[in-house]
């Protein structure tokens, strides 16, 4: 059976915009964040109809089995300790990458971030893409020390790798956009202010061309690769997603819980 939803996603209203957020309390009178968003009706596809035909050098996403060893996603230690290393396989193992670092992670549950369970956050319900034509590389320089150089003659991509970790994701799904919809207009600078460094990510403006994907009912040992960025640039390099109200999820569906990894993915020489 397919299923494909009507909904709202969350676009940047225009694209003469800069936005700005800030990750800790900004100087006075300073607002923690800048840019005018809206909501444009969407119809978001089911990504399961097309699932033989995914690749990440095509709509930038795909999605693999694979059983974690890993009891409790919330607890930081357990997940860098046994997580990480499975991320990174299975990065090689789904890409042909010679070498994968995973280098951070954010785990979601809507009720817990409310009640500022620390470090838990709240799904993002806005189209974004986490990492620019800058920013992509920027993070090669400030993870790889010395080797750096050498890594960015080479073909690089970043690869956010999401799952679900409750039995299924019966609200707030995360929606995905077709790399090859989005004209290069469609994504908008947007700065991140860290207390230590700057980070930039694109926000996205509207385009009626933009084809939605998402896995309807994921399950926990289905896991979703994106690409947010590849220096390659005849490929998908830009994958914009968003979490979205699922308009057919029941009034008392069970919240979201979900952590992405986020991973740096070298290639060998002549991919
Ligand atoms: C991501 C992301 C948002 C969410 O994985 O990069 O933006 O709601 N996730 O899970
Ligand atoms: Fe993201």
């Amino acid at each position: 059976m397919q299923h494909e939803v009507e909904a709202r996603l969350n676009y940047l209203e225009d694209r003469g915009q800069h936005p700005v957020t800030y990750t800790y309390p900004p100087p006075e009178g300073v607002p923690a964040r800048s840019g005018r968003y809206s909501k444009f009706p969407v119809v978001i596809h089911d990504a399961r109809a097309i699932a033989d035909d995914l690749s990440l050098d095509r709509q930038g996403f795909v999605v693999v089995n694979q059983q974690s060893a890993v009891g409790d996603f919330y607890s930081d230690r357990e997940v860098r300790e046994v997580y990480y290393p499975e991320v990174e396989k299975l990065v090689r193992q789904s890409t042909g990458a010679a070498r994968v670092l995973v280098f951070d992670h954010n785990v979601r549950c809507r009720p817990l971030a409310k009640q500022h369970q620390k470090g838990v956050q709240e799904p993002v319900k806005v189209a974004h893409n986490d990492y620019t034509l800058k920013s992509g590389p920027q993070r090669v320089r400030d993870l790889m020390g010395a080797d750096a150089q050498e890594l960015l003659a080479r073909r690089f991509a970043v690869i956010n790798v999401w799952r679900p970790i409750c039995a299924r994701v019966e609200e707030s799904p995360l929606a995905i956009c077709d790399a090859r919809t989005i004209e290069p207009g469609d994504l908008v600078l947007h700065d991140l202010i860290y207390r230590d460094r700057m980070g930039e990510v694109y926000s996205l403006a509207y385009n009626a061309a933009h084809k939605w994907y998402y896995f309807p009912q994921m399950r926990k040992n289905e896991v979703m690769l994106i690409k947010c960025y590849d220096s390659r640039p005849d490929v998908a390099r830009f994958t914009a997603h968003s979490a979205f109200d699922d308009p057919t999820s029941a009034p008392d569906a069970t919240p979201r819980e979900s952590i992405e990894v986020r991973t740096l993915a070298f290639f060998p020489p002549s991919v």
